[in-house]
């Protein structure tokens, strides 16, 4: 992506764009953490290819549970759930939505009304934030995939509780074991501190890498985009956090 792409997406996130004296039309905050020079850009070898039709492999579905299951039955099951309360009191479940072979993996919390109402996570103003996010990061939204804790959006937008989120845990888990992400970018206390099994704050959480699961997938915690349409202030630290998904995002795979 070329700086002015990157500036005009920073501007829609709502950040003020330094520009630089000694490099005309380079923002100082549009510039990678581990480099000052190189363009973070799909040709520099970093962003998925939505072109690349690599397949992963996908397991066969041989019984009842998530861990079993492959794409579309696991789709299924999700739709078919009734393991705690949310379902009776939703319209529908939110499965998640892009690239199923995406490299980044966005988790946020739960579905919230226009959610529940499309099906689709981060379709509200949130999801308008999340999207310019993604965008000065160099992403389509169709290019990464975009899940959230629980697949049910709780009465009223409540958080969910612990033992909603333990019931939701095995599609979540199944589905980043499909998608194998090479980075997992957590939105959020409850998208954090659910994965990450911890009550720590974001804002200790944030700024750093934390190993997810057995294959020790990346995680990098940022606040929520709907904490950030209220907290604008916080922006420039969610920016630090992006950059630092995309430092891990170029980085060669172990
Ligand atoms: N907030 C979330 O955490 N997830 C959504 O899907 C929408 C808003």
């Amino acid at each position: 992506m070329d700086e002015l792409s990157r500036n005009h997406y920073l501007k829609m996130m709502g950040l003020t764009v330094w520009q630089r004296r000694d490099r005309p039309g380079v923002a100082e905050n549009s510039l990678p953490v581990d480099s000052a020079s190189e363009p973070l850009s799909q040709e520099a070898g970093w962003a998925p290819d939505p072109q690349d039709s690599t397949a992963r492999e996908t397991p066969v579905a041989t019984g009842e549970q998530p861990h079993a299951q492959d794409w579309q039955t696991l789709k299924q099951q999700v739709a078919q759930c009734r393991a705690c309360d949310l379902r009776a009191g939703c319209t529908q479940t939110v499965f998640g939505v892009g690239n199923p072979q995406a490299d980044l993996l966005v988790i946020g919390e739960a579905p919230g009304a226009d959610e529940d109402r499309q099906g689709e996570p981060f379709v509200g103003r949130a999801g308008q934030l999340l999207n310019a996010m993604l965008l000065a990061m160099g992403f389509k939204r169709e290019a990464v995939f975009i899940a959230n804790i629980v697949k049910c959006r709780p009465p009223n937008n409540r958080d969910p509780k612990p033992e909603e989120a333990l019931r939701c845990e095995p599609y979540l888990l199944r589905q980043i074991e499909l998608i194998q992400p090479k980075l997992i970018l957590a939105l959020g206390r409850v998208s954090a501190q659910n994965l990450l099994k911890s009550d720590i704050a974001v804002g200790r959480l944030r700024g750093r890498v934390h190993p997810f699961g057995e294959q020790r997938i990346p995680l990098v915690v940022t606040y929520h985009p709907a904490y950030l349409l209220r907290s604008p202030e916080q922006k420039g630290k969610a920016w630090a956090d992006l950059q630092l998904a995309l430092s891990l995002l170029r980085s060669p795979s172990p």
